[in-house]
């Protein structure tokens, strides 16, 4: 079950968070990994920590929002290990703030992360994707990573909200695409709740003010008031649902969002 034997995985901004463990998962079901991410030394200490538990994978330098180092890394993933079946678009940032005080710049910056490199990376892997479509029964994977902001609102989060609900509907057009065009690609969105990780403290900042250590506790406190399992997510709470969408366990799975937020869009 959920298994992914010699498949080949691009995962962006898999240096830290849900990417190391998705990545991680990915490798230790058998997949071949290129991971990738703009943190060189955490992103090969990564990869190294994959190595040493058995897995194979290798790390390469990429800014996600760079069409022209899109097209270096799926080159290095054909020549490295041959294809690639797998792409995890994860790299997001949440920096955040209010609409009247946020930077224009500020803006597009986030959308450049957050939205093109979604596109960026779908846009340059669909043809190796359905190169090696026809090996596997539940054809080529793409998974992005979109957030539980991708369905509702919050203070301080507009620009968030607005990239993640793009990632959304951005991961259906993009599945009836493949599908109808007979490309053997399923396409599908996870929607992590609040979860911890590096990547959560920017977040904690925007609701604590620019509060300092206990106002940012008491944010993570109400994260967790609002969570009703009562914990906050762990990085492999995500990486089980990646590895699913990513194996032939999901082939019959496309344009569909996963959520995975112990319960706070069930309220
Ligand atoms: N942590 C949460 O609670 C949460 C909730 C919902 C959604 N998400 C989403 O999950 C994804 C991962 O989040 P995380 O919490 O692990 O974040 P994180 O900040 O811990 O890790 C993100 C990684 O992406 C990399 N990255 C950032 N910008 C990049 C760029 N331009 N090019 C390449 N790499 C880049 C970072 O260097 C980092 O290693 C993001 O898309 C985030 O929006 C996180």
């Amino acid at each position: 079950m959920n298994r992914v034997d010699g498949k080949i995985a691009i995962v962006t901004g898999g240096a830290r968070g849900l990417g190391a463990a998705s990545a991680k998962r990915l490798a230790l079901a058998g997949a071949s990994v290129m991971l990738t991410d703009q943190r060189e030394e955490l992103g090969n200490n990564t990869v190294e920590a994959i190595k040493e538990a058995g897995g194979e994978a290798c790390f390469m330098a990429q800014d996600v929002k760079d069409e022209a180092q899109w097209q270096a890394v799926v080159q290095a993933t054909v020549e490295r290990f041959g294809g690639v079946d797998i792409l995890l678009n994860n790299a997001g940032i949440g920096t955040g703030g209010r609409i009247d005080k946020m930077e224009l710049k500020d803006w597009q910056h986030l959308m450049a992360v957050n939205m093109e490199g979604v596109f960026l990376g779908m846009k340059h892997c669909i043809p190796a994707l359905r190169q090696r479509a026809n090996k596997w029964e539940g054809g080529g994977a793409i998974i992005n990573i979109s957030s539980i902001m991708g369905f509702i609102g919050d203070v301080g989060s507009t620009a968030y909200c607005a990239s993640k609900g793009g990632v959304r509907l951005a991961t259906k057009a993009a599945a009836l695409e493949c599908a109808k065009l007979g490309f053997n690609i399923r396409v599908n969105s996870i929607h992590p709740g609040y979860m911890e990780t590096e990547g959560l403290q920017s977040a904690l900042r925007v609701m604590a003010g620019g509060g300092g250590d206990e106002a940012r506790e008491s944010a993570r406190q109400s994260m967790i008031k609002a969570t009703p399992i009562g914990r906050l997510g762990k990085p492999d709470d995500i990486a089980r649902g990646v590895l699913f969408l990513a194996s032939d366990d999901a082939a019959f799975i496309t344009g569909t969002e996963l959520v995975i937020d112990g319960g706070v869009l069930a309220q």
